[in-house]
């Protein structure tokens, strides 16, 4: 291990037995973790080329059970997103997708800082299951086209441990670690075709536009090598995607967006995102056809009614989705105000996503329970004139206290005195 340390430091490729002899050294407990940390480090520094990056990846996604969706007819489609604010994208692309024909057997994450996860969203319906076998999360995608669960303990352990580490050693913003990481999980997950969504900005890991290009492109390349259709789409951080932030509000906006009452850019996204994917299921033949379909199941229903057929399948209490006046409101709702007038440029993403986990919406640790009531309703958006006095966003919160925080909410709104453009959500599609 020393030497395979020392030729990293040095800047030297690393050959297949010597990420293999690492990988599966650091699972079994015979690497301690200051070695691995100590490679995290000089991988960091040096960084790793496609073929190690690949082998990497593969060593391991065999690190632990490899899921097998064969029983599933069709293609099965995936899709990842690197981490955003307000990111409630699977729980309205999945049930579109699947409602065009689409199988989506999906596995998600939790939520942890500043960014949220779609499990925890989940469960702010009351009674909803993320934990399935096998044998259950294979027959639900059978029968109604859709699950999204949790990923098995023995998906991928490799990753569970070097996650862990690279977030205690200032390790995380590398790109081949990165992307290692997510297609090791995303390959042991089954799907034959993966969309990823690589965000950038602020409340993002890829600060830039162009490093957000080298991981999807690295990670478009490890998939594509694997046999697997891989795409990705790069979109914006530079403010909270849609509206809401905080776990029952992002789930009452992604109901609202299923029924034809989504916020712009969400709505701009999984029309996008959706077309790809159904392109990527052979359901269509173009992007143009994809768009139109996904449009047609947000206006005939057909999308929500998908939602309330997976959450029916996972235990949900549906009433919430039928009636979501039914989900419990924080005790204390804040109007936040502006103290000057302008064109809103920017919404920090990251000072947002921090914020509303500060007031209950998130966890610091992974130990920590969420509230699911809370977090930030966002009033404006990148473009819109504010007068002094308007109210920027509402903070949603069982706590007391919390004057600083606000402050902090509102100091995440920057407004200028120029015109401010706004952008598409998607900046770029690689393929
Ligand atoms: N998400 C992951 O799963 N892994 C990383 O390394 C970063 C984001």
């Amino acid at each position: 291990m020393v030497d395979i340390i020392e030729r990293k430091r040095d800047g030297h490729a690393l050959s297949e037995e010597e990420i293999r002899f690492f990988v599966s050294g650091y699972v079994s407990g015979e690497i301690p973790d200051y070695q691995a940390s100590a490679l995290a480090m000089a991988i960091y520094f040096r960084g790793m080329d496609a073929k190690e990056t690949s082998i990497l990846t593969n060593a391991m996604m065999h690190s632990g059970e490899t899921i097998d969706l064969s029983e599933i007819d069709g293609i099965k489609v995936d899709k990842h997103s690197t981490g955003g604010v307000g990111d409630k994208t699977s729980l309205v692309l999945g049930p579109l997708v699947s409602a065009c024909g689409g199988k989506v057997a999906k596995m998600s994450g939790r939520g942890l800082g500043h960014t949220g996860g779609t499990l925890d969203k989940m469960e702010s319906v009351p009674g909803t299951k993320i934990q399935r076998t096998r044998e259950e999360f294979i027959k639900q995608v059978n029968d109604i086209g859709i699950a999204i669960i949790g990923q098995t303990a023995q998906i991928d352990p490799a990753d569970k441990k070097l996650y862990a580490l690279r977030d205690v050693t200032g390790t995380v913003e590398s790109i081949p670690l990165i992307a290692s990481s997510i297609m090791s999980k995303k390959l042991a997950a089954g799907s034959n075709a993966i969309l990823l969504d690589v965000k950038f900005g602020s409340g993002a890991f890829m600060k830039t536009l162009e490093r957000a290009k080298e991981l999807a492109s690295a990670m478009v390349e490890i998939g594509s090598h694997l046999g697997r259709d891989t795409r990705a789409i790069l979109t914006d951080m530079d403010q909270p995607l849609g509206l809401a932030v905080g776990n029952a509000l992002e789930v009452k906006e992604a109901i609202l967006t299923l029924q034809g009452k989504g916020p712009r850019d969400l709505v701009e996204l999984v029309k996008r995102a959706g077309a790809i994917m159904l392109e990527q299921s052979h359901i269509v033949e173009d992007l143009d056809e994809g768009e139109r379909r996904i449009a047609r199941a947000i206006e005939d229903g057909s999308g929500f009614h998908k939602l309330v057929e997976m959450f029916q399948a996972q235990g949900g209490d549906v009433s919430y989705l039928m009636d979501p006046s039914k989900f419990p409101l924080a005790k204390n709702i804040f109007p936040v105000y502006a103290n000057r007038s302008g064109n809103l440029r920017r919404i920090d993403s990251l000072a947002i996503g921090l914020s509303a986990m500060k007031i209950g919406a998130g966890r610091a640790t992974m130990q920590d329970v969420i509230d699911m009531s809370a977090g930030i309703l966002l009033n404006k958006k990148v473009g819109d004139r504010v007068n002094k006095g308007d109210i920027l966003c509402y903070a949603h919160t069982n706590k007391s206290g919390v004057g600083a925080i606000i402050g902090e909410i509102h100091d995440a709104f920057e407004l200028s005195d120029e015109p401010v453009s706004v952008s598409p959500i998607v900046h770029a599609y690689i393929r």
